[in-house]
């Protein structure tokens, strides 16, 4: 099929290089003309693994092409995927400028009956929006699609090569009917894909992501419990989730949930729900759990130095909202160093790939080490924040040589209390006693 994207942005991309990948003609367009640049010399704007080898084999085989000329990319298509940002406005809803604008762009190019589809997250009712704003330049005909994508950073080539469903929602059965084709190479089965109404498709998005904020939500709440009643979350966390109703995954306690998705999309979730008179009772607590939870790290430190935190030098270990993504967006880590240094700490930073977006933001107020272990040097503690891989084995002896003082805080519960604690380290995890 010939496919455009419009919008290079994670889920653009990760969408467009996917589709050249099981044999279609892709082109992936952008205003942005520096990045489609940087594109066509192969150069890729975000960190995914296995993104730039899949982008190199495809351009390579004259599937996957970049351009800024949308109206030409559209008048080529047959199916027109929108995937450009969607950015939370200050009122928690989400900003559809840039969307409404490409629909009329898509309307002032029909040529023949094309298939456009939402794949950036956006409130309920938009895909009746586009189907009016291009059906004001045109008499040919379309159909309006929503497709959410539930791809995770650090995954996204498999969860995009490998779903574990589709959701499809179109008023249109013919639009429908040509998605379908589009995903059968990808999917396990036919039953994997879930066609619907457009409206139910948008809303699917948010209550996916709703609900598996909610679990980890539920769990940093519970997990503050278990810490008062001498009970380990841990225990607890197995336990429950052997219950194949419950399911072991994302019942994680940690140090909050970031990234550009669960935070934006309760936001604005609730504001649709507002916008209709009705107060999603749940999901505010989810919100303001995880707004405790981001500044639980800073507040047990504060207490364990007896709120003396002035002229003392941290080591903050993960800067990455999680591992495999060089993705600062509402970080946990953020939330943490812009506390530390307000209440006059020295932050020693380290993260295997995030470090320059954090450089970007904050420049010098804090040290960027190479290591866990430089970033450990003279502290007076250590905080894990994002449990990447390269932090699971250290060296505690080594840690506790170098450090100040031997103060350990777990905000991911990546280590068992009594590996640290035998190195006569001070050990406080999230939820365990
Ligand atoms: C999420 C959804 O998983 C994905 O389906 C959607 O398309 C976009 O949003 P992503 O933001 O990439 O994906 O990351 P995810 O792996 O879901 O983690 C989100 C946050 O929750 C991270 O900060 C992570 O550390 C935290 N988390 C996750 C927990 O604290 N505990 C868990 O058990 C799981």
């Amino acid at each position: 099929m010939k496919l455009t994207v419009i919008g290079t942005g994670y889920v653009g991309l990760v969408a467009g290089v996917g589709f050249a990948d099981v044999g279609n003609d892709v082109a992936c367009v952008d205003v942005d003309a520096a990045k489609i640049a940087r594109l066509e010399r192969g150069e890729v704007p975000i960190y995914e693994p296995g993104l730039d080898t899949l982008i190199t084999t495809n351009v390579k085989a004259g599937r996957l092409t970049f351009s800024t000329n949308i109206a030409a990319a559209i008048r080529a298509a047959e199916v027109v995927i929108i995937a450009v940002g969607t950015p939370p406005q200050a009122d928690g809803s989400a900003n559809l400028s840039a969307v409404f604008a490409v629909a009329e762009t898509i309307g002032q190019n029909m040529n023949g009956f094309k298939v456009v589809v939402t794949k950036s997250t956006v409130p309920v009712g938009t895909a009746d929006r586009i189907e009016e704003i291009i059906a004001r330049y045109t008499d040919q005909l379309f159909g309006v699609a929503s497709n959410p994508e539930f791809l995770k950073e650090g995954a996204a080539i498999h969860d995009f090569m490998k779903p574990d469903r589709v959701v499809l929602g179109s008023n249109s059965a013919r639009a429908l009917e040509v998605l379908r084709e589009l995903y059968t190479p990808l999917v396990r089965s036919s039953e994997s894909i879930h066609t619907m109404d457009a409206r139910s498709a948008e809303l699917t998005k948010y209550a996916a992501n709703a609900m598996l904020a909610t679990r980890i939500s539920f769990m940093n709440d519970l997990a503050v419990l278990s810490e008062k009643l001498g009970a380990d979350i841990e225990q607890v966390r197995k336990a429950v989730g052997a219950d194949p109703r419950v399911g072991p995954k994302f019942l994680y306690p940690g140090a909050g949930f970031g990234g550009s998705c669960f935070p934006k999309d309760i936001a604005a979730l609730q504001h649709i729900a507002k916008g209709v008179g009705h107060e999603l009772e749940v999901v505010r607590a989810v919100e303001s759990v995880n707004h405790r939870q981001k500044r639980l790290l800073f507040e047990k430190l504060r207490r364990h130095l007896d709120g003396e935190l002035k002229g003392r030098t941290v080591a903050v270990w993960g800067l990455a909202f999680k591992p495999k993504t060089d993705d600062i967006r509402e970080s946990p880590a953020l939330v943490l160093i812009h506390d530390l240094l307000e209440a006059g700490a020295r932050v020693r930073a380290h993260d295997p790939v995030a470090m320059d977006n954090v450089r970007a933001q904050l420049g010098e107020r804090i040290t960027y080490c190479q290591d866990m272990y430089e970033a450990a040097e003279g502290a007076d503690a250590a905080v894990l924040v994002t449990d990447w891989q390269d932090y699971r084995q250290p060296d505690f002896a080594r840690l506790k040589g170098l450090m100040r003082a031997p103060v350990l805080l777990d905000g991911r519960n990546i280590w068992e209390p009594q590996e640290p604690r035998s190195f006569g380290f001070w050990y406080s995890a999230i939820g365990r006693p």
